[in-house]
C-alpha cells in the first residue's frame, strides 16, 4: 500500500456532528496512507466517540478539555501545531465551521488550528439545511478564501432520515484529498515513464522463464511521481499489484517488448526510472505447442536481451535524467557504480536482495543511491512507498543542480 503521508503528523478534529464516529474510520484512512495521527475530540463530539476508542486506534493521546492541565495544553497546543503538517476537522459540525471562520478558540482543536501553520481541511457534514443555510456557506466560503480545503458532503441519507446534501464525504476520499494536499508538487510538468515488474519469456505454449520481482517498486515510483505532479507512463511486464493512480499504463509480457514500447517513449520523458526486472536471457526459440514430458534431458539455448536502460543511456539527449536500479548479491556499491558508469546514468539505487525482509516481493525496501557526482545517500528499511519518496527527493535535487550547471555552462 501507498504511504504518502508517511512520517507526517496530522492533527484530526472530531466535532459534535452525528457523523463524529466515523472521525475513527478517518483516522483510520489516514493511518493507512502512513500519517501519525493526534485526534482530539471537542466536548459535543464526546457524546458519539469516547476518547478511549481513538487513543486505542491511534496509538497517540487524545485531548478533550483543554483547561484539564492548564500548563500541560499550552505547551501541548503549541507543540502539536508545530508538528502538524495539516489539520483536519472530519466531520465538521455547522457550529465548529462557524468557529474556525471566527478563529474562536474555545476548544482544543479550534486553537490549535489558529496556532498550526499547515493549512487547514474540512469536511463538513450536517443536516442539509443547515449546510444550505447562507450562514454556513458564508463561513465555508470565508474558509475556503482563506486558503482552507474543504472536502464536499455527499448527498444521501442522512440522520433526520431524508436524504439531502451534507452527508460526511467518505473517509477514503478525505484522507485522499489530504495527501493530493500535501504532496510537494515538485513534479509538475515533468513526464516520466517507468519500468516496472518482471518480464515472462516463453519456452513453449504454456510456459515461460520469470523472476521474483513483484512490480511493487516500480509502482511506488510511479504513483509517487504522478502524486507529485508527473505524467507519468508506466510500461509494466506481468504483475498482480494493484495499478498505480492516475498513471499511463502500458502492459507488455516479453523483454522484446517491454524494449520496444519503452524506446519508443524514451525521447518524450525527461526522467527514466528503469525498476524493471527485465530478463536479461530469453529462449532462443519458442517450441510450438506444449513440450512433452520424457525422461530424455531438455537443452533450452537462451540468447542475451537488449538492455532497455544502456540503449536509453546511449540516446540520452542533454536535460533527459536516468534512475537505474541495481539488484545485486556481493560487492553493492562497487557493482552499483559501475552500472551508473556504463548505462550513462545520473543515480543509480543499490539494492542488496540477499538482505532478508527487502527487495524482491517484499513491502519494504533499503539501500544507497549514488550519484553521478559522486554522492553516496545511505536509506535505512522503510516502505517501498516511503522509499520511492525518498528516490524522488534526490531526483527533483540532482535534477535542479545539473540544470544550474547547463545554464553556467550556456552563459560562459
Ligand atoms: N535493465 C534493463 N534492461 C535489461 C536489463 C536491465 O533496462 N535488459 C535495467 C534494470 O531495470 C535496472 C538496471 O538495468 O534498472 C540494472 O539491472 P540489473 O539486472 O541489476 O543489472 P544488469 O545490467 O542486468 O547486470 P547483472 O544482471 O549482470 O547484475
Amino acid at each position: 500500500m501507498s504511504e504518502p503521508l508517511a512520517g507526517k503528523t496530522i492533527v484530526l478534529g472530531i466535532t459534535g456532528s452525528i457523523a463524529a464516529y466515523k472521525g475513527a474510520e478517518v483516522a483510520r484512512r489516514l493511518m493507512d496512507l502512513g500519517a501519525d495521527v493526534h485526534a482530539t475530540l471537542t466536548r459535543a463530539g464526546t457524546e458519539s466517540i469516547t476518547p478511549r476508542t481513538l487513543r486505542t486506534l491511534t496509538g497517540n493521546p487524545v485531548t478533550v478539555d483543554m483547561f484539564e492541565d492548564p500548563g500541560e495544553w499550552e505547551v501541548k497546543h503549541v507543540s502539536l501545531a508545530e508538528r502538524a503538517v495539516a489539520v483536519v476537522v472530519a466531520p465538521a459540525s455547522a457550529d465548529a465551521i462557524a468557529k474556525l471562520a471566527l478563529g474562536l478558540a474555545d476548544e482544543f482543536v479550534y486553537a490549535l488550528a489558529l496556532a498550526a501553520t499547515g493549512p487547514l481541511v474540512v469536511a463538513p457534514a450536517m443536516n442539509d439545511k443547515m449546510l444550505s443555510h447562507p450562514a454556513t456557506q458564508e463561513n465555508l466560503e470565508r474558509l475556503r478564501a482563506r486558503g482552507a480545503l474543504i472536502v464536499e458532503p455527499e448527498v444521501g441519507r442522512l440522520a433526520s432520515g431524508a436524504v439531502g446534501k451534507g452527508r460526511l464525504a467518505d473517509p477514503e476520499a478525505i484522507a485522499a484529498a489530504v495527501a493530493e494536499l500535501l504532496a510537494p508538487g515538485d513534479l509538475a510538468g515533468v513526464r516520466v515513464l517507468v519500468t516496472a515488474g518482471p518480464t515472462q519469456e516463453p519456452l513453449d505454449a504454456v510456459r515461460f522463464l520469470s523472476n521474483r520481482s513483484s512490480g511493487k517498486m516500480g509502482y511506488a515510483m510511479a504513483a509517487a511521481a504522478a502524486r507529485r505532479g508527473a505524467a507519468v507512463t508506466v510500461v509494466a511486464g506481468p504483475t498482480a499489484v494493484p495499478e498505480p493512480a492516475g498513471c499511463k499504463l502500458v502492459r507488455v509480457e516479453t523483454a522484446r517488448d517491454m524494449h520496444r514500447h519503452a524506446l519508443r517513449r524514451f525521447p518524450r520523458c525527461d526522467v527514466l526510472i528503469a525498476a524493471a526486472a527485465v530478463a536479461d536471457y530469453t529462449p532462443a526459440r519458442v517450441r510450438e505447442g506444449k513440450l512433452k514430458s520424457g525422461d530424455e534431458s531438455v537443452t533450452v539455448t537462451l540468447r542475451p536481451t537488449k538492455d532497455i536502460l544502456a540503449d536509453c543511456g546511449e540516446r540520452k539527449k542533454e536535460g533527459q535524467f536516468l534512475v537505474g536500479f541495481a539488484a545485486e548479491t556481493d560487492d553493492l556499491l562497487a557493482n552499483a557504480r559501475r552500472k551508473l558508469a556504463a548505462k550513462h546514468l545520473d543515480l543509480v539505487v543499490a539494492n542488496d536482495v540477499s538482505r532478508p525482509g527487502v527487495g524482491f516481493d517484499s513491502d519494504r525496501n533499503a539501500g544507497y543511491l549514488l550519484l553521478a557526482d559522486g554522492r553516496e545517500i545511505a536509506l535505512p528499511e522503510m516502505a517501498k512507498s516511503a522509499f520511492a519518496e525518498r528516490v524522488l527527493d534526490a531526483v527533483v535535487e540532482a535534477r535542479k543542480g545539473k540544470g544550474k550547471r547547463r545554464r553556467k555552462r550556456q552563459t560562459l
